[in-house]
């Protein structure tokens, strides 16, 4: 990829600066950060503006709200975490725009910092509505895209906004670019495409582009549950996404021509009404009334013989519901064995970071991206809408 504008280069000293990070990070029951890498890791663009005098207003989403200001989906939170990282207060504005924010902006000093509370709080931000992505784009004279995590979207404040301001990259987005940008092209073989998680509807269009790609396909998590219905296993009670039947039917036909090894899950562990404990059962036998929550022994057998002896490792998306300890020995154990093995070891995704970390087998990647469909997307070679916008340096 052709290098993008970048911050380092960018005029700001007394400049109000708009920065778009991704600040959806994964919050526990309660409402509480669960793991603040996504802030952590835009700190050095932050520390940047900060020293250089700039006047920087900061942008996110959190959630999914779709379109209505919903408390549960503020950035109240974020902005307490941020302003202990950076050791000074970060006021927000109460709307992303309007009156407030237009007003807190231009009162801002040189170093001084602005939240916008979220922007998925308006159906605009989604839309990419002109209108909203003017009112935004009045707030600041400079936009950052710093969001790698929201770079696969085509929003308001990732693409109506650059189109509208002088646009440049910030330092995570560099890097992002840098280090995914080595499963990109010339990546080292054999490559292992390990994949997961819950965002179903999201991801099962793009693994068609993993055939071909990568050499071996090894999809666990509730990805894994269209796959095997369509093959006519049993599931019980498991909720399965419907609607994917066109994509399924792409992916199969593909699937048989382009030399990638695809594997699915061979056993579970099922939650069974009535008792505590998890339990095996075959891939395509679930029992009625139990739910597949994790891969069983066999599977995780089965993942880890296939990442032996691989270069190359990108992985996306719990293999079960981790975050209830009954269901998370599935990821523990194939990424535990990941740990051992040589390569290039990419982790990318929120939950997916969070859930490695807490398990405490984050030491089997050489890189833990930000993004998870984002990223997803980008080592497949996809032209993202986020940095199609941004100049070319
Ligand atoms: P990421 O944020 O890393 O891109 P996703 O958001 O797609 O990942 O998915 C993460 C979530 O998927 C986790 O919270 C995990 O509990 C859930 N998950 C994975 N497999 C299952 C499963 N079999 N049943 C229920 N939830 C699952
Ligand atoms: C993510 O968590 O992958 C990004 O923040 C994008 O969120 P979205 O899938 O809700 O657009
Ligand atoms: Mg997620």
């Amino acid at each position: 990829m052709t290098p993008l504008r970048s911050v380092g280069d960018a005029a700001v000293h007394g400049r109000r600066v708009l920065v778009r990070v991704d600040f959806n990070v994964p919050l526990t029951p309660e409402g509480a950060i669960a793991d603040d890498r996504r802030i952590v890791e835009a700190l050095p663009t932050l520390r940047h503006l900060e020293a250089a005098g700039a006047r920087t207003i900061l942008m996110s989403h959190l959630g999914r709200p779709d379109g209505r200001r919903d408390s549960r989906f503020s950035l109240r939170p974020v902005a307490r975490r941020l302003s202990s990282l950076l050791g000074r207060p970060v006021p927000m504005a109460e709307d992303a725009v309007g009156v407030h924010a237009l007003e807190a902006s231009a009162r801002l000093q040189n170093g001084e910092f602005l939240l916008l509370e979220n922007l998925r709080f308006h159906p605009g931000e989604e839309a990419n509505d002109p209108a909203f992505a003017t009112q935004l784009a009045q707030l600041g004279e400079v936009f950052v895209e710093e969001a790698f995590g929201t770079v696969h979207r085509a929003h308001a404040s990732t693409v109506g906004v650059p189109q509208r301001l002088p646009s440049c990259v910030g330092f995570l987005v560099e890097r992002e670019i840098r280090e995914l940008g080595r499963l990109r092209e010339g990546v080292e073989r054999p490559y292992v495409v390990l994949l997961g998680g819950a965002k179903v509807a999201d991801k099962l269009p793009l693994l068609e582009s993993f055939l071909g790609r990568a050499d071996s396909l090894l999809i666990g998590g509730a990805l894994a549950f269209p796959f095997l219905a369509r093959a006519g296993a049993r599931l019980g009670a498991t909720a399965v996404e419907g609607g994917l039947e066109s994509a399924l039917a792409r992916f199969a036909e593909r699937a048989a021509a382009a030399g990638t090894k695809v594997v699915l899950p061979d056993d579970w562990l099922i939650e069974v009404p009535g008792s505590a404990d998890a339990q095996a059962c075959g891939a395509r036998e679930v029992p009625d009334g139990a739910i597949a929550r994790d891969i069983g022994p066999r599977t995780r057998d089965r993942f880890y013989a296939e990442l032996t002896g691989s270069r190359t490792v990108f992985w996306n998306g719990p293999l079960g519901r981790a975050e209830d300890r009954r269901f998370a020995a599935g990821t523990r154990e194939v990424l535990a064995g990941l740990q051992g093995l040589a390569g290039y070891h990419v982790c990318a995704g929120g939950d997916s970071a969070r859930v490695a970390a807490d398990l405490g087998v984050d030491g089997a990647f050489q890189y833990i991206s930000t993004g998870g469909g984002a990223a997803l997307e980008f080592v497949q070679g996809a032209e993202l809408p986020g940095l199609a916008v941004i100049p070319s340096a």
